[in-house]
């Protein structure tokens, strides 16, 4: 089952706003973030022509670029990628123009051809799309036949309901985005009714139970 919150696109002002302070976060579970980057490195081939849509300021399209053939990597918030591209200008010729390249766009405005990548991922991603079944329709379409999808994003349906219960009361107050709720269940039945073979489902978080379920699916 899964739950849209009057999900209105507000074309990134809250991701602009909260950008250099997302920036000057720590990463809460740096453990679990190095096994998730691992994983995906298992997955990419130097030959890969890769997407990391969402992006932020662009760890982790700064740490894979150098393992792919060439990365993509876009997010709706022009200051999250003003930010990206700081940090790649700092990082030096490793991660160049012609291997990484930011760009500003919502996944659902992508215009690249069809079939263009081997491996789309999104993380902390897929709530945030307007609508979860249009956002994999979008993900399947810019994926070869046989390229993956590797995902993992927070599955709200799964945590606290008072966790739920205080989010629309955060988002009058302009203190947290318009987000989906699903289950990671719901999650993987819309990826397979998307048209995608689920390979991987785990969990890399270091304690409590973990409500970001590392999914990587195949495209059919
Ligand atoms: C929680 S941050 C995650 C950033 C990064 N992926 C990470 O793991 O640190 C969510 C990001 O999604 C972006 N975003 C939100 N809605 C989006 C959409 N429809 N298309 C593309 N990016 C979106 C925001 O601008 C923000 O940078």
């Amino acid at each position: 089952m899964e739950i849209q919150m009057s999900n209105t696109q507000d074309g990134g002002r809250f991701w602009d706003r909260i950008a250099r302070k997302y920036a000057a976060d720590k990463i809460a579970d740096e453990a679990g973030y190095e096994r998730t980057l691992a994983r995906c490195l298992d997955y990419l081939k130097p030959t890969d022509n890769a997407l990391e849509f969402a992006c932020g300021t662009g760890t982790t399209a700064l740490r894979l670029a150098p393992s792919a053939g060439s990365l993509t990597a876009s997010d709706i918030s022009g200051e999250m990628i003003a930010i990206a591209r700081e940090k790649q200008a700092a990082a030096g010729p490793v991660n160049d123009a012609g291997r990484l390249a930011f760009v500003q766009s919502a996944l659902e405005t992508l215009t690249c051809p069809a079939e263009s990548f081997d491996v789309v991922m999104g993380f902390s991603a897929v709530h945030l799309v307007p609508d979860l079944r249009e956002g994999l329709v979008q993900v399947h379409r810019l994926l070869k036949p046989g390229g993956l999808f590797i995902s993992k994003t927070p599955c709200l349906g799964d945590m606290n309901p008072l966790i739920l219960a205080a989010l629309p009361v955060m988002r009058f107050f302009g203190k947290a985005p318009n987000v989906l709720i699903f289950t990671s269940g719901d999650l993987q039945a819309a990826i397979a009714a998307a048209g995608f073979n689920i390979v991987e489902v785990a969990h890399h978080a270091s304690r409590g139970k973990d409500t970001r379920p590392f999914i990587v699916a195949r495209r059919l």
